[in-house]
């Protein structure tokens, strides 16, 4: 391997020690900063997600509430959960955990979150501040993956930046925050052709497609700096009592890319953590806005 490791973990961990010491300011000032995450249904990996953003919110110091749904929920009910937080003044961050099952409307219970604690970025009114460069508020992930890159790379103004994948959660928002740090950005998608060929000329790659290994070395401009978004979870043996084990996988397959790579995100311990971290940032930013 060749490639500086970009380390998510202790990146992560000195933001929730800045978080958590702004946590204890505004205590003292007599304002808790609260978190809702709303889950509907049973899905595992989103329940394993859901318990590390409440474990994490507590270790800050803020008030977590989680509010579980069952996977038949009506959007009607899903909708009242929604106002009654909106109209709580002790939670300043609604985030509801996507994918949510196929006969609830998504987008229209994003939009239903007030905006001001929108703190996943995903209202329609904070992705048209991001993308006409106004104060917004800023999806999780796409705003860990810049600031990894910041602090790799120092300035992106100008560089070649190719984001696969353009979905709302990640591709989109990753684009304009590109755009916004003057990088020139491509992104690229199912249907891009040759993609090897057009991920080849980025210096910065944002790998986030799900899909396990797809990005390989010979893909890579020697150098280039490789943020891997992909967290697929993969069959690994049997374990004693006759479980599957598992373990995660990025969209980037490591070893041939950290070959060739200047720098990469490992997963897991790349991404992942710089993403709650950013939730619990963007969560402390919506209560001091709204405590003015
Ligand atoms: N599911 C996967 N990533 C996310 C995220 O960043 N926010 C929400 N709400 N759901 C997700």
């Amino acid at each position: 391997m060749t490639a500086t490791l970009i380390d998510g973990r202790a990146f992560a961990a000195r933001i929730h020690a800045r978080v958590a010491e702004e946590v204890a300011r505004v205590k003292r000032a007599g304002v808790t900063p609260g978190l809702a995450v709303v889950l509907v249904g049973e899905d595992p990996a989103s329940a394993v997600y859901v318990r590390s953003k409440g474990k994490r919110t507590h270790e800050a110091g803020m008030h977590s509430e989680e509010h579980r749904l069952p996977a038949d929920a009506s959007q009607t009910a899903l909708m009242e959960t929604v106002a009654r937080l909106n109209a709580d003044p002790a939670i300043h961050g609604i985030l509801v955990q996507l994918p949510l099952p196929t006969h609830l409307d998504a987008d229209a219970v994003i939009n239903a979150i007030d905006p001001a604690k929108d703190v996943d970025g995903f209202h329609i009114s904070n992705v048209g501040l991001l993308g006409s460069g106004q104060k917004a508020m800023v999806p999780c992930t796409p705003l860990g993956c810049l600031m990894m890159l910041r602090e790799h790379l120092g300035s992106l103004s100008g560089r070649e930046a190719v984001v696969i994948g353009r979905s709302n959660i990640v591709g989109k928002p990753m684009a304009q925050l590109l755009l916004r740090d003057s990088a020139t950005v491509t992104i690229a998608h199912s249907r891009t052709r040759d993609l090897p060929a057009v991920v080849r000329r980025a210096d910065i790659v944002v790998a986030a497609v799900g899909r396990p290994g797809m990005v390989t070395g010979d893909w890579i401009k020697p150098g280039a700096t490789v943020i891997d978004v992909g967290i697929n979870r993969m069959p690994a043996g049997v374990k004693d009592d006759g479980t599957l084990r598992t373990r995660l996988v990025g969209d980037c397959d490591f070893d041939s890319c950290a070959a060739v790579a200047g720098a990469i995100t490992p997963v897991p311990g790349g991404v992942g953590p710089m993403t709650i971290a950013c939730l619990l940032a963007n969560t402390l930013t919506a209560c001091c806005r709204a405590h003015g």
